[in-house]
Formats: C-alpha cells, structure tokens, sequence
C-alpha cells in the first residue's frame, strides 16, 4: 500500500462515518477497506430498534465488497471515536477472506491509535482452511 493509497483509505473512513446510523449507542463508526483491485469499499455501523439487528462498520464494507465480487483485501481503517478496536464477528468474518490484513485504528481526530494485522487481532483463527 502506498503512502498516498494509505492517506485515501484513512480519508474514506472519516468522511464516511458521518451517515453512521447510531441512534441507540451515539457510537458512530467509518470504515473503510481497501481490495486488491485497488478499490475502496467504505461503511458505517447501522443500528435497529430490535438491537440484535445492528450491523457494524467493518461487516457492511465487506458485504459491500463482496457482493460487488471482491475477495482479496489489503487493508482496513476503522474511525471511532476513541479509536476502538473490531468486535468479535468483525473480525471472523473479515477472516474468511485472509488474515493477513493490515487494520488501522483511528480516534475521532483522525490520527491513528494502532496498526495492526487481522493476524494478530484474532489468533488461532478459524477459517476455511480449518474445514479441510
Ligand atoms: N460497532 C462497529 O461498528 N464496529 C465494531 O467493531 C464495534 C462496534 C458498532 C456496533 C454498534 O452500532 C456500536 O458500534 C456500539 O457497539
């Protein structure tokens, strides 16, 4: 990824964490990831008054992503306000596709808390592979 790749992807999830749709946590989420095509999949959190029914950030950039063909990734930034880290199913989800996914955690001011990998967030990850 490049610095300049890397700048537009931090960018996406900032300016889309504006229509984060958070009317019960006010916990407004962006996020942004970049596929191997080299297109940019961005997302927000989408809550329900039935609270189960939320989806985050993270998952509606990959359904995005998917649903338009894409299946490798390289990299994810996440906008929050106190640069929180994916939950649980974001990131098993997100595995299904490759642990090796740069993410970036970004507060509400735009800097950026933690880099990371997939690899690290979710160890001993169970993916397709594990069905072999
Ligand atoms: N949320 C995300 O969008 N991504 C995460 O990884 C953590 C949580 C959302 C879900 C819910 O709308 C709000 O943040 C509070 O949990």
């Amino acid at each position: 990824m490049t610095d300049d790749i890397r700048q537009t992807l931090i960018e996406r999830a900032l300016a889309v964490r504006r229509w984060a749709y958070a009317p019960y946590s006010h916990y407004h989420v962006g996020a942004a990831l970049l596929a191997a095509s080299g297109r940019i999949y961005d997302g927000i959190n989408v809550e329900n008054a039935a609270y189960g029914s939320s989806i985050c950030a993270e998952r509606t950039a990959l359904v995005k992503a998917v649903s338009e063909g894409e299946r490798q990734f390289e990299a994810l930034a996440v906008v929050t306000d106190n640069g929180g880290s994916p939950c649980g199913s974001c990131r098993q989800m997100l595995a299904e596709f490759g642990l090796d996914l740069r993410v970036l955690l970004l507060n509400g001011e735009g800097a950026v808390v933690r880099e990371t990998t997939l690899r690290d967030l979710l160890p001993d990850a169970f993916t397709p592979a594990s069905l072999t």
